[in-house]
């Protein structure tokens, strides 16, 4: 076989898997993958509601990524270039929201979790390492003496060029600025506004201050 007959059949193969994807993909909602993004093995059989969608932009590669949407008029976005590895998305409630900007890589079994109608925002080049969850809800309510809840869910915010160590957990209201460092097993539970520090410890402080950080071995 010639070479170009050789790369026709390949893009032939490689368009078959495409659609293949997007089928085991399917559920109820709107699925957008851009061309030249790879799923293999991802689910998104468990989708309840109305209105929900998922848009993957180009150039992602997806491995055993799930994702589990109960209510209406959700979204889950994954900008340009993202790589993530048995990553699961998980929405509960009506106008969530969970946006991963480009460039961003997912490390295997970590968890983003919006619910009760919030949002989680990642910037551009974060880099997650693997077993780190992020949720904005406790999903149960704590009260006050007059049964008024105490525990509302907040939104997550993640600015750009974040690096997440290993087991982290980010919970409600947690906010980590640009250029910053959470440190491995850290649970963050507040808003962290000043860019290029390390955050650490259990709940997590400032540890480091003006600082970056590479995805380079320097
Ligand atoms: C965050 C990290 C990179 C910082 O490294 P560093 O700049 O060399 O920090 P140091 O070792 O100088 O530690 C500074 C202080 O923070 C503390 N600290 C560091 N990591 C901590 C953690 N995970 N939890 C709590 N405290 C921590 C140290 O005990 C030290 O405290 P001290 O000043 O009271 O002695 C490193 O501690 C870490 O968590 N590495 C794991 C990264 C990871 O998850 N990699 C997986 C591949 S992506």
């Amino acid at each position: 076989m010639g070479k170009r007959n050789m790369h026709k059949v390949l893009v032939i193969i490689y368009n078959f898997l495409l659609i293949t994807c997007r089928l085991s993909l399917l559920g109820k909602g709107d699925l957008r993958i851009a061309k030249g993004s790879t799923l293999s093995n991802c689910e998104a059989q468990h989708i309840y509601g109305k209105g929900n969608k998922i848009i993957i932009a180009e150039g992602c590669k997806l491995y055993r990524c799930s994702f589990l949407i109960k209510g209406n008029n959700n979204v889950v976005v994954i900008g340009k270039n993202c790589q993530m590895s048995k990553t699961s998305f998980w929405i509960k409630g009506n106008g969530n929201r969970i946006e991963i900007s480009d460039d961003t890589t997912v490390g295997n079994n970590c968890q983003f979790a919006a619910l009760e109608g919030t949002t989680i925002t990642v910037g551009k080049d974060c880099m997650f390492s693997h077993d780190i969850r992020l949720r904005t809800s406790d999903s149960h309510s704590i009260v006050d003496n007059r049964g008024r809840r105490i525990n509302y869910s907040k939104n997550i915010t993640i600015g750009n060029h974040v690096w997440v160590g290993l087991e982290s957990l980010m919970l409600k209201g947690s906010k980590v600025a640009d250029n910053s460092v959470v440190a491995a097993r850290s649970i963050v539970n507040k808003e962290f506004k000043d860019k290029g520090c390390i955050i650490a410890g259990a709940p997590a402080k400032v540890i480091k201050e003006d600082i970056n950080w590479d995805r380079k071995k320097l």
